[in-house]
C-alpha cells in the first residue's frame, strides 16, 4: 500500500499533512496511493503520517489551547464555524466529487450529505457561545457557580464510510466547545479530510486548532489513542477497534465517546401503511451499500404480511440500478474495498450454510464497465432466525435478513436480542402499539413511521455494544466539555479548629 516514490503522474497528489497551520511532508516520507472502489485503481497519492507526525500534530494543538484559540470567547469561535459552513457550502460540488471517488458512494448523496453538513456546522455555532454554567443556592456569604471548559486536545478518528460527515459530527462541537483536535482519517479514504484542512485554513481558524494527519490505524491511529497529552478520543468504527483502544489508552485516563455498529431491526407490523414501510425497508437495507452503520439490515415482518414483503424485496433488489457513483441514475455503488466485498460475499455463504434462503442477489457484479470495481447485488435472505450469524453480526454489505414474526412481545424480543441498540424502526397505525415498542426498544434512535430521518438537531448514538455518548442535538458539546465548580466566600472568614 505505501511506496516511497509515486507511480503515475495522472494522479492526483497530495503531499502534505497539515499540522500547526501549516502544509508538511510526513517525516518519514511515506506516501500511499488511494484506490478507486468503482475501478479498482489508484486515483491520488495521499500522504501517510507516522509517530513522528502525530507527535507533531497534538504538540501543535496542545501549544494552540495556551494561544488565541483559547482565550476567544464562544462567539468568535461561532463566527469561525460560520466561515467555515460557508466555505464548505461554496465547495460541495467539488467536495462531492472527491469524497465520491475515494470511498464509492453515489455523488449525489455526498452533494445532499455535504449541503446537510453545512447547516449542521452553522448548528454547532449557534451552540459555542451557550456553554452556560449554573449557580448553586448556597449558605449566605457563599456562592457557588459552575462553568464548563473545554476538554482539550481531542483526537478523531475517521471511518472510511462517511469521512467528511463523521468530521463534522466529531470537530463541529469540540471547536465549538473550543478544544483542538487532530484528524486521523481512514486509511482508505485519505483525501477529503486534507480537503476539510483548506476550508479550516481559509475560514481563518488560529494554527493549531485543528491538524490533520492520514495514516495507518495500527500506527498513527494507536500512537494517538496511547498519546499521553490528548485528552479525549472521539472514534467512529468498528467495535473490536474500539475495545483495543479502551485498553492501550487506558495510561493517562483520557475520555472516549463511540459510535459504533448496528444491526438495526426494523419491524413492520401488518396493521402498518404497507407500500410506505416496504419502501423504507427496501431502501435502507442498500443505501450506501449498505456501509452504514444506522442502517436496517434485520427487517421483523409480521407473520400475516411475510409472504408479501418477501415479494417485494425479491423484486426490489432486481430494479435497484448499481451502477458507477458518478452517474445520476445509479442507485446503488460501490463497497469501498476488495475487503469489504470478499466480508460481504463471506456472509452470503455464511447464511446460505446457516439455512437461509437467498432469495435476490449475493453475487460480485462483473459486468464489463463495473468488473474491476467492487460491486455486488442488493441481496437478500428470507426465512431467517435471529440466531444465525448473518442476523447477529456486522455485514457493512447491502444484505437484507427477513425474519418473521408473530406478536408484538415476541417482535421485541427478536429486536432487542442483539448486542447493538444503534437505531430501531417501527411500522405500525395502532397509536398505542406505537408508543408501547419504541418505549420499550434497547436503542439510542427509534423511528417510527419513517426511517433513517436525522438532523443536526436530534441526538444520535448507541445504546449496549454501538456506543458511548451522543452526537448531534443541543447536547452535542457536552463530551467536549468539563464542569469546573467554583465556591467563593464573600466575607472570606475561616475558622481554626484548633483554638479551643
Ligand atoms: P476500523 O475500526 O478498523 O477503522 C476505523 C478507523 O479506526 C480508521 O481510521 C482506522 O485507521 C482506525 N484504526 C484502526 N485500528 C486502530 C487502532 N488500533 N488504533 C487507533 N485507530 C485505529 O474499521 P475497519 O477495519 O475499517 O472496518 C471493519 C468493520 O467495522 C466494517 O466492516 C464495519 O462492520 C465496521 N465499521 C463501522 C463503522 C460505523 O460507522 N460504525 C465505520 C467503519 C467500519
Ligand atoms: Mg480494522
Amino acid at each position: 500500500m505505501s511506496l516511497q516514490a509515486p507511480a503515475s503522474a495522472s494522479l492526483t497528489r497530495y503531499e502534505h499533512l497539515y499540522i500547526d497551520g501549516q502544509w508538511v511532508a510526513p517525516l518519514d516520507g511515506q506516501l500511499i496511493e488511494s484506490i478507486e472502489p468503482a475501478t479498482g485503481k489508484p486515483w491520488a497519492i495521499a500522504p501517510l503520517g507516522g509517530t513522528a507526525d502525530i507527535d507533531r500534530a497534538v504538540a501543535a494543538a496542545r501549544q494552540a489551547l495556551s494561544g488565541p484559540w483559547g482565550r476567544m470567547p464562544g462567539h468568535e469561535r461561532a463566527a469561525l464555524l460560520r466561515r467555515l459552513a460557508d466555505g464548505l457550502l461554496a465547495a460541495v460540488a467539488e467536495l462531492a466529487r472527491i469524497e465520491s471517488r475515494d470511498n464509492g458512494n453515489l455523488l449525489k448523496d455526498h452533494r445532499a450529505s455535504l449541503t446537510a453538513q453545512a447547516q449542521w456546522y452553522q448548528w454547532f455555532a449557534s451552540l459555542a457561545d451557550k456553554t452556560h454554567g449554573t449557580t448553586i443556592p448556597l449558605e449566605e456569604g457563599m456562592h457557588g457557580f459552575t462553568t464548563r471548559v473545554p476538554v482539550g486536545v481531542v483526537g478523531a478518528i475517521i471511518p472510511w464510510n462517511a469521512p467528511l460527515l463523521s468530521i463534522c459530527l466529531k470537530v463541529g462541537p469540540a471547536l465549538a466547545a473550543g478544544c483542538t483536535v487532530v484528524i486521523k482519517p481512514a486509511e482508505q479514504t485519505p483525501v477529503s479530510a486534507l480537503e476539510f484542512a483548506r476550508l479550516v485554513h481559509a475560514a481563518g481558524f488560529p494554527p493549531g486548532v485543528v491538524n490533520v494527519v492520514p495514516g495507518v490505524g495500527r500506527v498513527a491511529g494507536a500512537h494517538l489513542v496511547q498519546h499521553a497529552d490528548v485528552d479525549k478520543i472521539s472514534f467512529t468504527g468498528e467495535g473490536a477497534t474500539a475495545k483495543r483502544m479502551l485498553r492501550e489508552g487506558s495510561d493517562n485516563l483520557k475520555h472516549f465517546s463511540f459510535e459504533l455498529g448496528g444491526k438495526a431491526p426494523h419491524i413492520i407490523f401488518a396493521d402498518a401503511d404497507l407500500d410506505s414501510a416496504l419502501n423504507a425497508a427496501t431502501t435502507c437495507a442498500w443505501r450506501l451499500t449498505g456501509q452504514s452503520c444506522a442502517l436496517g439490515s434485520r427487517v421483523l415482518v409480521e407473520r400475516s404480511i411475510y409472504e408479501r414483503a418477501v415479494e417485494v424485496f425479491q423484486q426490489r433488489a432486481a430494479s435497484v440500478r448499481v451502477g458507477l457513483p458518478s452517474l445520476e441514475s445509479s442507485h446503488m455503488g460501490p463497497q469501498i474495498s476488495e475487503e469489504q466485498l470478499r466480508k460481504t460475499l463471506s456472509y452470503v455463504d455464511i447464511g446460505r450454510q446457516e439455512g437461509a434462503e437467498l432469495i435476490a442477489g449475493g453475487r460480485r457484479i462483473l459486468r464489463p464497465e463495473l468488473a474491476d470495481g467492487y460491486f455486488v447485488e442488493p441481496t437478500v435472505f428470507a426465512g431467517v432466525d435471529n440466531r444465525m450469524r448473518i442476523a447477529r453480526e456486522e455485514i457493512f454489505g447491502p444484505v437484507a435478513a427477513l425474519i418473521p414474526f408473530d406478536d408484538e412481545e415476541q417482535a421485541l424480543a427478536i429486536a432487542n436480542d442483539s448486542a447493538y441498540g444503534l437505531t430501531a424502526g417501527l411500522w405500525t397505525r395502532d397509536v398505542g402499539r406505537a408508543h408501547r415498542v419504541s418505549s420499550r426498544i434497547a436503542a439510542g434512535m427509534v423511528w417510527v413511521n419513517t426511517y433513517s430521518y436525522l438532523r443536526w438537531s436530534t441526538p444520535y448514538g448507541g445504546f449496549k455494544a454501538s456506543g458511548w455518548g451522543r452526537e448531534n442535538g443541543i447536547d452535542a458539546l457536552d463530551p467536549y466539555l468539563q464542569t469546573r465548580t467554583t465556591v467563593l466566600s464573600s466575607s472570606g472568614q475561616f475558622a481554626n479548629p484548633y483554638a479551643d
